[in-house]
């Protein structure tokens, strides 16, 4: 069984996917983990992350101990991750890492923007989860702040946003909702709501 969750930045898709896997013995990948590898693998070779041979190279070099260096949930990795991810050499390198992934028994679940769309087309729960820009940018400060990392809101809202219009205007695998998708606005839901939620979706196609 795969479940494909994707949404755009800070809508509450991780918490949920990481919450679903442990609830249901899944495996569990965070595909946004990959590209900021990719990015930051950029970086500390003081490579452009917009270098698009280079991208692609770090790209097909990427191996699963890569995921869990430190730093990738930086800002600057995650600057370097949206850049990298409109790269369509980077994503076509990325794809095969993903499915197999996916094909472990007894299931698993991955989070991102176009898992449903383009990774896992057949998956059979395909979630997309969404929220006001303004609560997303307000989650995201917050929990800069519980890091201990200096942002202002002003600044995470603008972030969040040219980070979603490259998300979403990119040509290649754009974050929007497969046709067969159920959306979940989590807006004015807490996080055990969105999970109970999702779980009953689970559930209903088992
Ligand atoms: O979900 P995240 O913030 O960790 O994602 C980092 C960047 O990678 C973000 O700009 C979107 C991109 N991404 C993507 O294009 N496709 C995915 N499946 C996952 C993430």
């Amino acid at each position: 069984m795969i479940i494909a969750i994707d949404g755009l930045t800070a809508a509450g898709k991780g918490t949920l996917a990481k919450r679903l896997a442990a609830s249901l013995g899944f495996h569990h990948l965070d595909t946004g983990l990959i590209y900021r590898a990719v990015g930051a693998k950029l970086l500390a070779g003081g490579a452009d992350p917009a270098d698009a041979a280079r991208a692609e190279a770090a790209a097909r070099a990427l191996e699963p101990a890569d995921l869990r260096r430190e730093g990738l949930r930086s800002e600057a990795a995650s600057r370097a991750a949206s850049i990298v991810a409109a790269i369509p050499g980077v994503r076509a390198a990325l794809v095969e890492f993903q499915r197999r992934f996916a094909r472990q028994a007894p299931g698993a679940v991955l989070d991102g923007r176009d898992i449903g769309t383009v990774i896992c087309p057949d998956a059979t729960v395909k979630l997309f989860v969404t929220a006001s820009p303004e609560i997303r940018a307000r989650r995201r400060f917050d929990e800069l702040q519980a890091r201990g990392e200096s942002a202002t809101y002003p600044a995470v809202f603008r972030d969040l946003q040219e980070r979603d219009a490259r998300d979403q205007a990119r040509g290649t695998a754009p974050a929007k909702p497969a046709e067969d998708a159920i959306v979940l606005d989590t807006s004015a839901l807490t996080a055990d709501q969105v999970f109970d939620r999702a779980l009953e979706i689970v559930r209903s196609r088992r």
